[in-house]
């Protein structure tokens, strides 16, 4: 006979009931992110578990120091904190070092939001992995864009070079040969052209030459590429618009920036039904989002966001970490140089593009410099 010994504690009996007033600290203490509040004196009033974690000390010790005690003297953290408090609105800022002794360097992605109290808080979120992961991401797209750009280069030197050869002694040929042939001989020349024009649509990524950079109303790029998309490959799709009339204009090359959202546009309309199919254009103002350019220690400001959104069936998940490379596609006759492409111009301009999607939504984040 099996006996089971049940429990003689009548505690583990009843199941704990929690009043509606505990949860709030349950969730933020379950939350991945560090979350930090400072009172008008950047005195620690609260952290969360994964701050206790990141920071090596645990709240009770927190608590009774100050934001100063606990980051370098010179991280930028302190100098967030001022400016969230100073301008009452939500600062990011990637890869700030919030290092310590107990933890060593530490650099991190932080939001910082002035707490809705009356006595001047802020509240602290520091992010680990995302947006870390993101950037990281990006820059591995460039460098993925970089390497197209180097082939390229040259197949347009030992490629294009040669055929015009072959061309020119096709067309030399065809005088001489009967008429009975010469439709191979054209064949020849068709077929060059149709080479050429292949490497044409490459050129784009060996195109060194400096973008021009002008203050560009992102509406106007916006409008522009929308009529060329509901003239064209768009006809099936409703389009809406959402957008910030008081948005500031950006910096760029107005031609390159068509190019980045016509792209866009084109993949979405192609990702979303053929009836019910529907692209939302927004665009935002964001304070706070700064990030340090790649190979410098420049930190761009980057408030413009625009967003293309679509209720397509999203990214198929065996390329969703590899769009932005080129030649992923999913599409029969696809180049996938559309993502490269707009990579490498987003990152010429020095902005950040982002993605996510699920079944049913698709968002392209783009995040440009302001004039
Ligand atoms: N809005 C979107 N929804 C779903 N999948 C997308 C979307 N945009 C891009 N993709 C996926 O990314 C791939 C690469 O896109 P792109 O670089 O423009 O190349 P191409 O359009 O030639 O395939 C596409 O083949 C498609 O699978
Ligand atoms: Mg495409």
């Amino acid at each position: 006979m099996c006996s089971i010994k049940m429990p003689t504690n009548k505690k583990n009996l009843v199941p704990p009931t929690l009043a509606p007033f505990d949860y709030p600290d349950i969730i933020l203490n379950s939350l991945s992110d560090a979350i930090i509040a400072v009172n008008g004196e950047d005195n620690i009033i609260f952290a969360n578990a994964a701050a206790e974690q990141l920071l090596g000390s645990s709240f009770r010790i927190l608590k009774r120091k100050n934001l100063d005690e606990i980051v370098p003297f010179d991280s930028q953290l302190l100098l967030l904190v001022t400016q969230a408090r100073l301008k009452g609105a939500i600062i990011t800022e990637y890869e700030v070092n919030i290092g310590n002794p107990n933890i060593g360097v530490v650099n991190i992605d932080v939001h910082v939001s002035p707490l809705l109290d009356e006595n001047n808080g802020i509240l602290i979120q520091l992010q680990n992995r995302s947006i870390a992961q993101k950037i990281n991401k990006r820059q591995t797209h460039r460098s993925a864009a970089r390497s197209v750009s180097g082939m390229a280069e040259m197949l347009a030197h030992e490629i294009k070079n040669p055929l015009s050869g072959i061309k020119g002694s096709a067309q030399l040929l065809s005088h001489d040969v009967s008429d009975e042939d010469r439709p191979l001989t054209n064949l020849i020349c068709e077929e060059v052209d149709r080479i050429c024009t292949l490497l044409d649509r490459m050129e784009v990524f060996t195109d060194h030459r400096r973008m021009t950079r002008n203050a560009i109303n992102i509406h106007s790029v916006l409008e522009h590429v929308k009529t060329l998309a509901e003239n064209g490959f768009g006809k099936h799709v409703e389009f809406i618009e959402l957008y910030d009339p008081s948005l500031p204009e950006t910096i760029g090359d107005r031609g390159a920036l068509i190019q980045v959202f016509l792209n866009l546009l084109k993949n979405a309309s192609e990702a979303v039904p053929t009836s019910g199919g529907k692209i939302t254009m927004t665009t935002a103002y964001r304070q706070g989002v700064r990030m340090t350019a790649p190979g410098t220690n420049e930190k761009l400001h980057l408030p413009l966001e625009v967003c293309i959104i679509d209720n397509g069936g999203g990214i198929s998940t065996e390329i969703k970490e590899n769009i932005f490379d080129p030649f992923v596609t999913t599409k029969v006759g696809g180049s996938g140089f559309g993502l490269a492409i707009v990579t490498k111009i987003v990152g010429d301009i020095g902005g950040i593009i982002e993605c996510e999607s699920d079944v049913g939504k698709t968002i392209f984040k783009i995040l440009l410099p302001a004039v």
